[in-house]
């Protein structure tokens, strides 16, 4: 990390130098396209209602609106002085109102925001996504956009089929929507000065057994999350049949239709706005992402064995945000008279855990060792313990104590967005708290 912060300074140094006022070159993206170029999610939905229903509310339409997102940019934003510091904490917008930012605004995240022209409040959106062309890097936003003319003159929009023949806008086979790259270009999220890794959910499926060399057999992204629909997890650890249909009422039958849930993890934001389907699958992906397990042979020496399985995730769990969200393991150990004799990773009354507790994560810090909470100032990765795909992580638990025979030992996996102590920072009306899922448990009796 160190030779990162002299990659930074280096430039800065020269800039100053030459009496050159620094501009952080990110935080000003150039106006690439009209704004009349895009075309509303609406119009598209004339068409294809059924896709432009289950996008709707989703974290993707919901990514610029989202009041999670919104709440901690601002207070991220908030005293910073370092020019590095502030490229990074202007740079949101790239992903989060993508359309805005090649359209010209917002250019960064303290724009007034409220003057974000209406199309681009609608996150990422269908004619973002299907004017793709190609990515110039697995990170930050690489995407690169070929956009039509507005409704009068559509252009081409990039997808799964070779033989489509639409009337409204032209149609192109897309070997890009395919893989996962397309998705991977805003999933790996880098540190716009530093080149701190801030998300690596692309690279953690890069690695993963997923990503299988043949073809036939890689899942990539939209093998799980464009195939989950209500009832249907489409995970690593359930089955992820076909969706047959067609992508507007009168074209023609497919073997597969692409769903657009975009669902992840997040069981908070889209009940907010509407999206109770999404929330519910979300919950349905979190069950069937992970497995926990005891093993009771070491109690004698007082300890026990805890292992987590990602069976489910094509990435670490948890994926994304690494350093907000929180995957924990809660301990009970009952006597035969059901008295408590043991726990750990219990939310107290104010909502948060003890500093004892296993809590699967990324720490970033400050390039000297120290963790921050501000990812601005993220200079480097501290740790991370997250579970790669398909492995297990055994956690041993010290007890001061060996349990006597008939006590129940119960764990369970738990899941939340973010800690409460984080939430408590952010100025104004109080968020959270956010919802807790449960993902797995396991009860022995010994
Ligand atoms: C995050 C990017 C993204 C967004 C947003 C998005 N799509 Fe898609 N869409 C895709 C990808 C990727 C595929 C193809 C997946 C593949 O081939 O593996 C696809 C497939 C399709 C198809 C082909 C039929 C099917 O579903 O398989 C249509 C039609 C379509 N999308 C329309 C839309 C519409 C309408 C919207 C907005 C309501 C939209 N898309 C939003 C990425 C996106
Ligand atoms: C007037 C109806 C209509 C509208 C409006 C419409 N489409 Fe389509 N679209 C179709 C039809 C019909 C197909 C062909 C489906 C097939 O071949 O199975 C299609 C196919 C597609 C495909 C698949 C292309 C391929 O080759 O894989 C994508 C992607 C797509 N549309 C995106 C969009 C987007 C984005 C919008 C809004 C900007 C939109 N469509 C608006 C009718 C429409
Ligand atoms: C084998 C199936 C599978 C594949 C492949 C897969 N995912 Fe996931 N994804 C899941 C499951 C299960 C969850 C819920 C558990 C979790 O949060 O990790 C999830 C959660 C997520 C989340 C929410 C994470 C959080 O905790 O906030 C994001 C974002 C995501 N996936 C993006 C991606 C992207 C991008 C790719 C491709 C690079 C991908 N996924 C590939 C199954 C998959
Ligand atoms: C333009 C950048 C961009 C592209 C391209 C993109 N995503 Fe996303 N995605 C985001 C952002 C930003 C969010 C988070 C919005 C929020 O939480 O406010 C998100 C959220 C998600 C979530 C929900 C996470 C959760 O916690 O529930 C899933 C799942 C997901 N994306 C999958 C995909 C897949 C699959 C693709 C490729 C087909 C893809 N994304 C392409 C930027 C992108
Ligand atoms: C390169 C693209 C990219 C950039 C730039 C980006 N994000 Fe995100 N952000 C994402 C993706 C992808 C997700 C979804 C991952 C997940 O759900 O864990 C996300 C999710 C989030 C979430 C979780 C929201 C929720 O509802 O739980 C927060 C908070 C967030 N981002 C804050 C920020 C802030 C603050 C910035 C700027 C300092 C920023 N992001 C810049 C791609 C990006």
């Amino acid at each position: 990390m160190k030779k990162n912060i002299r990659y930074f300074l280096a430039p800065v140094l020269i800039l100053l130098a030459a009496g050159i006022l620094l501009i952080p070159a990110a935080a000003t993206p150039a106006k690439k396209f009209d704004l009349d170029r895009f075309i509303e999610p609406d119009t598209c939905g004339g068409c294809h209602w059924e896709i432009q229903e289950q996008w709707t509310n989703s974290m993707h339409h919901l990514s610029h609106k989202d009041p999670v997102y919104n709440r901690v940019a601002k207070f991220l934003r908030q005293g910073l002085i370092q020019a590095g510091e502030i490229e990074e904490a202007e740079s949101c917008v790239k992903c989060h109102t993508p359309v805005g930012v090649v359209t010209g605004f917002p250019k960064k995240l303290s724009d007034d925001l409220s003057k974000t022209p209406e199309i681009a409040t609608q996150g990422i959106q269908c004619d973002y996504c299907h004017s793709a062309v190609d990515v110039t890097r697995m990170y930050n936003n690489g995407l690169v956009l070929a956009p039509g003319h507005g409704e009068d003159d559509p252009g081409v929009k990039h997808g799964p089929f070779d033989d489509s023949e639409p009337d409204f806008h032209e149609a192109a086979f897309s070997k890009l929507h395919q893989s996962s790259e397309i998705c991977g270009t805003c999933h790996n999220v880098k540190h716009a000065a530093f080149g701190t890794d801030l998300e690596t959910t692309y690279t953690e499926w890069e690695n993963s057994p997923y990503n299988d060399p043949d073809p036939e057999k890689r899942i990539t992204c939209q093998g799980c999350h464009m195939y989950q629909r209500p009832g249907i997890p489409a995970t690593g650890s359930t089955a992820r049949p076909e969706n047959p249909g067609s992508a507007t009422e009168d074209s023609m039958e497919r073997l597969h239709i692409f769903t657009h849930y975009f669902v992840g993890a997040n069981t908070g934001v889209t009940g907010l706005f509407g999206g109770k389907d999404k929330q519910e699958m979300a919950v349905e992906r979190l069950v069937n992402a992970a497995q926990i397990l005891l093993n009771t042979e070491k109690l004698a020496k007082k300890q026990l064995d805890v292992m987590v399985t990602n069976s489910g995730a094509g990435h670490s769990i948890p994926t994304g945000v690494g350093d907000l969200r929180q995957v924990w393991i809660e301990i009970s150990i009952r006597d035969a008279n059901n008295n408590l004799v043991f726990q750990s990773g219990f939310l107290d009354k104010k909502n948060q855990l003890s500093d004892d507790t296993i809590i699967f994560r990324t720490v970033l810090g400050d390039g000297r060792g120290n963790p921050v909470v501000n990812l601005a100032k993220a200079r480097q990765v501290l740790s991370d313990n997250r579970i790669l795909a398909k492995q297990t992580a055994t956690q041993t638990i010290d007890l001061d104590f060996v349990p006597k025979k008939d006590s129940v030992i119960t764990a369970r996996l738990l899941y939340r967005g973010m800690p409460q102590k984080i939430l408590n920072l952010i100025p104004g009306e109080p968020l959270g708290p956010l919802p807790v899922v449960e993902m797995a448990k396991v009860s022995q009796t010994i």
